[in-house]
């Protein structure tokens, strides 16, 4: 069971190991760090625009968050040598739209496709559920083919959409039978099926 302060390890879909973690301000130069690991094209997708590096108001933003209304959590691949972060996750309520957050997703290029973002959903579902979220919602670039991909097989309907933008929401599963039957949505189930263990 997760519980909402503690780290722990978690075998990825691939065979190898991950310790998820609560961010907190000490991961400040992780992301920094981690940032320099992201290609152009995934922190363009991620930031909707070029970043080279984080200046101390957005570190503060992403680190010093209240794992309430803010929720983040990070990635450290086990398997290499050290342990070195590859990805976060987070999810913030949108102020507007009670029951609503929005959720963002990073890995890190060289661990793309390994099952991280499937396990991300699933931790942001276990965390999100426990506090009675109802909808995930997202912006993302109409040229993003893999978040478009991620998101056709949650069932994700279109709210708004513009030259280069698309808003969308999904809702999430009351009980883990409740998982779109695609193939990420029964990945995203057993990876969550295995953070309940
Ligand atoms: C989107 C992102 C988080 C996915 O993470 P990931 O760890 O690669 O995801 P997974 O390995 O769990 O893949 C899940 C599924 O997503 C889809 N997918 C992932 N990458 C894809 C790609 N490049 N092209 C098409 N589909 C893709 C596939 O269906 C994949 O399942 P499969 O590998 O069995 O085919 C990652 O690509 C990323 O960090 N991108 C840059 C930042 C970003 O775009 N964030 C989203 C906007 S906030």
């Amino acid at each position: 069971m997760i519980r909402a302060k503690a780290a722990f390890r978690v075998p990825l879909a691939d065979g190898g190991d991950v310790r998820l973690h609560p961010i907190s301000p000490e991961d400040a130069p992780g992301l920094q760090a981690g940032l320099q690991r992201l290609s152009p094209l995934s922190r363009y997708r991620r930031f909707g625009r070029p970043l080279s590096r984080f200046s101390a108001e957005e570190l503060r933003y992403l680190t010093a968050v209240d794992q309430r209304r803010h929720v983040a959590w990070g990635a450290r691949d086990l398997t290499g040598a050290g342990e070195k972060g590859i990805g976060v996750a987070r999810f913030v309520h949108l102020e507007d739209r009670p029951g609503t957050a929005e959720i963002a997703l990073t890995v890190v290029d060289a661990h793309q496709r390994r099952g991280l973002g499937a396990l991300f959903l699933a931790l942001l579902w276990h965390l999100g559920r426990a506090q009675g979220l109802r909808r995930f919602s997202g912006q993302v670039q109409v040229d993003n083919a893999p978040m478009l991909a991620i998101l056709a097989q949650l069932d994700a309907r279109i709210e708004a959409s513009s030259a280069d933008c698309i808003d969308v929401s999904a809702r999430l599963p009351e009980s883990l039978d409740g998982f779109p039957d695609s193939a990420l949505g029964r990945r995203a189930r057993e990876a969550a099926l295995r953070l309940s263990l």
